[in-house]
């Protein structure tokens, strides 16, 4: 793919052209940093979930799922260091009434010139920086002023943390092993930019890998390796990919060491997952605050130390930006533009389109039988509105790996046309063997 093909006007039209993400609360003219995910980005979001789950506990055998609250006791952001730690700072122009990340500023457009950076005019007249924490609070009760103060949870992490003991306890497990989640986080990110990049609401598929303290570094070098093949088995091109080690003044309060996985997205080099060495840090804080013991103790020798955690975090909604970005594509076929996604078979919401070439002749009952066939056994969408291009060109731009076409021919020698998005192949193959034939070309 030539490297200015794609670009974010681009894959935020065709996300709303075919559905896969929109504003959310368009009706009432949006809302800052927030979208909504259609029929196809439903699909995607899922399958890369799926394949996320796969990689962690049917994959290997050494990492339990947990799905914990994402409203916990107030006291955990006191512990983690949430409430103290977790902002960013903030700068307001008085001229303009905007407000923006200080650390920011070369990247962001000014309210009343926006070929300038804030604070470039004449007219900026900008504050000091302030700590602005990131957390959303709420309050838990029948009335607000009685109610206790409680968080949105901004990382699904420290759920995970809570639960240690228990799942300890219940998994019989022994460093190393590792508790897997997915699930919602909230940030009150003030600077919207990049479409799905950076919202207010995100979903994280995160794991905390316990091990024995001597150990941390080399699981910390396997996981960014580990992570970093997911994407690439996954279709991301390793040339779009890199790890980049944080310097010491970017680490978060809790790490120790943290390499992220940047993705080169249409706008530059950005985290698309973060792998961190959090040490004892979360473990310990807990224990402190609670008073509860969170180590392991080895039931045979009596060994007892309070594990460190290794944390690949990464984001859905970065992920699947990624993976559009690079799955997007444009052939010139004689003269006529065709986008295409060119998303690996797993990941694509859709894995066969059924359709018949007329809506009459007997065509679409013999169309629906075939897709009858195929959807028990894969994502398949029967279509027969407007002309065969267009159903080609609709299937193509959201990443359809496979056509089959019902014509003419179809009712007198129950062969269809298999079509594939790749190669624009076409091949004249039985009906007979079609869903073992799909299945076996999807799996390869
Ligand atoms: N538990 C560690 C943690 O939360 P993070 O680097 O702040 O680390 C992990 O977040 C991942 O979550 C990021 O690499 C990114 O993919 C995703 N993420 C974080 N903030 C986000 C936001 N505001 N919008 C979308 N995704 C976000």
């Amino acid at each position: 793919m030539p490297d200015d093909v794609v670009t974010m006007d681009k894959i935020v039209s065709l996300c709303k052209r075919r559905g896969f993400i929109f504003a959310a609360s368009e009706i009432y003219g949006g809302i800052a940093n927030t979208y909504d995910y259609g029929h196809y980005g439903v699909l995607l979001k899922q399958n890369i979930i799926g394949q996320w789950w796969t990689s962690m506990i049917q994959d290997r055998d050494d990492v339990v799922a947990l799905d914990s609250a994402i409203i916990q006791h107030p006291r955990t952001w006191e512990a983690s260091g949430h409430l103290a730690g977790f902002t960013d700072p903030l700068i307001d122009c008085r001229t303009c009434k905007q407000r923006f990340r200080a650390d920011h500023l070369g990247e962001l457009e000014c309210g009343r010139r926006p070929s300038k950076h804030p604070g470039e005019d004449a007219q900026c007249d900008l504050t000091d920086p302030r700590d602005f924490n990131l957390m959303f609070e709420t309050a838990i009760g029948a009335v607000k002023e009685g109610g206790t103060s409680v968080f949105l949870r901004p990382e699904t992490a420290q759920g995970i943390f809570l639960d240690f003991k228990q799942v300890l306890q219940f998994a019989r497990r022994k460093p190393p092993f590792g508790i897997a989640q997915v699930g919602k986080s909230f940030r009150n990110e003030i600077t919207a930019r990049n479409f799905i990049f950076r919202t207010l609401e995100f979903e994280q598929m995160e794991m905390e890998f316990f091990v024995p303290p001597d150990q941390a570094e080399h699981w910390h070098e396997h996981w960014m390796q580990e992570r970093f093949e997911w994407y690439t088995r996954l279709g991301i091109d390793a040339a779009r990919l890199r790890l980049r080690a944080h310097d010491a003044d970017e680490l978060s309060h809790y790490s120790a060491a943290t390499s992220d996985i940047e993705y080169l997205y249409p706008f530059g080099w950005s985290e698309l997952e973060g792998v961190a060495n959090r040490g004892d840090f979360d473990l310990r804080q807990h224990a402190q605050h609670s008073g509860e013991k969170l180590e392991y103790v080895d039931p045979q020798g009596g060994e007892r130390y309070i594990p460190h955690v290794i944390e690949p975090a990464a984001g859905v909604g970065r992920s699947m930006l990624a993976f559009m970005c690079d799955a997007y594509d444009e052939d010139d076929l004689g003269g006529e533009k065709r986008t295409v996604l060119r998303l690996h078979p797993a990941l694509a919401p859709v894995k066969v389109a059924v359709l018949p070439l007329l809506r009459k002749d007997g065509h679409p009952e013999k169309a629906r039988a075939v897709y009858e066939a195929l959807r028990r056994t894969m994502k398949a969408e029967y279509d027969d509105g407007g002309a065969i291009g267009r159903r080609y060109r609709r299937q193509d731009e959201i990443g359809t790996p496979f056509a089959v076409t019902i014509d003419h021919q179809t009712l007198d020698d129950d062969t269809v046309t298999l079509r594939e998005r790749d190669t624009l192949v076409q091949e004249r193959v039985g009906t007979d063997g079609l869903v073992r034939r799909l299945q076996d070309r999807l799996a390869g």
